[in-house]
């Protein structure tokens, strides 16, 4: 397998480049727009098709690359069917299996972040979007956001992987790259030895910021990114 973590340093957020060495067909997950050339020549260098673009949710911080990416190399674009994105080419719901090659990916509804986020379960990893972060969690007071459902989210769909699966999140602001259930259910300060009601409480005292770039990137990424917005060379 080929795997790239990329990291795009304004919005700290982390895509992912999976590739199968054997029919050379990839995919990306949560492509940003601001990096589809990078994207681009990356590809090439390694001689990969991309297939698709999967993303985790309708993102609030940025503008997904995905329709760059397909008018550029043909790539079709994934999203939850609950996202409120209809122009991407697939539609997908809890349960369903893509293969990219010889690359197998199982959706998981992890709804709570946004009502439509997907967490990725590939082999020994699972790339989480902003369901569950390293030592975190997506916050729940935007965009259909229900601390509940995040807590049964990441409980039953999440913290249910084989523990030593590898957790990749959608961000990461202290410069980690990769956790694991394991270490997510003994050490996670949001969500260790929680129960659901205590979980509900936190996340409605956080009193966070209003999301920097929000007003721009939602309307843009329920248009898959179609936004005039144009990508750095
Ligand atoms: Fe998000």
């Amino acid at each position: 397998m080929i795997f790239r973590q990329l990291f795009e340093p304004d919005t700290s957020t982390y895509s992912y480049l999976l590739g199968c060495e054997r029919t050379r067909r990839a995919c990306l997950i949560d492509p940003v727009a601001s990096e589809v050339e990078g994207y681009v020549s990356r590809l090439k260098e390694l001689d990969l098709t991309l297939m698709y673009t999967l993303e985790t949710h309708v993102h609030a911080d940025h503008v997904t690359g995905a329709a760059w990416l397909r008018d550029r190399l043909g790539s079709k674009s994934v999203v939850h069917r609950d996202a409120g994105a209809a122009c991407a080419d697939l539609l997908v719901t809890d349960g369903v299996v893509l293969q990219v090659g010889e690359l197998v990916f199982e959706v998981r509804h992890t709804p709570g972040h946004t009502n439509g986020c997907v967490s990725y379960v590939m082999a020994d990893r699972v790339f989480t979007g902003d369901a569950l972060l390293i030592d975190g969690c997506g916050r729940t007071d935007f965009q259909q956001g229900d601390a509940g459902q995040l807590y049964d989210s990441i409980t039953s769909k999440l913290f249910t992987l084989p523990a030593d699966t590898l957790v990749y999140p959608g961000h990461d602001y202290r410069g980690n790259t990769v956790s694991t259930i394991t270490q997510e259910r003994a050490k996670n300060s949001r969500l260790s030895g929680k129960s659901r009601a205590e979980f509900i409480e936190l996340m409605q005292r956080l009193e966070l910021p209003y999301p920097k770039h929000i007003d721009q990137a939602l309307p843009a990424n329920r248009a898959c990114g179609q936004i005039p917005v144009v990508p750095q060379g």
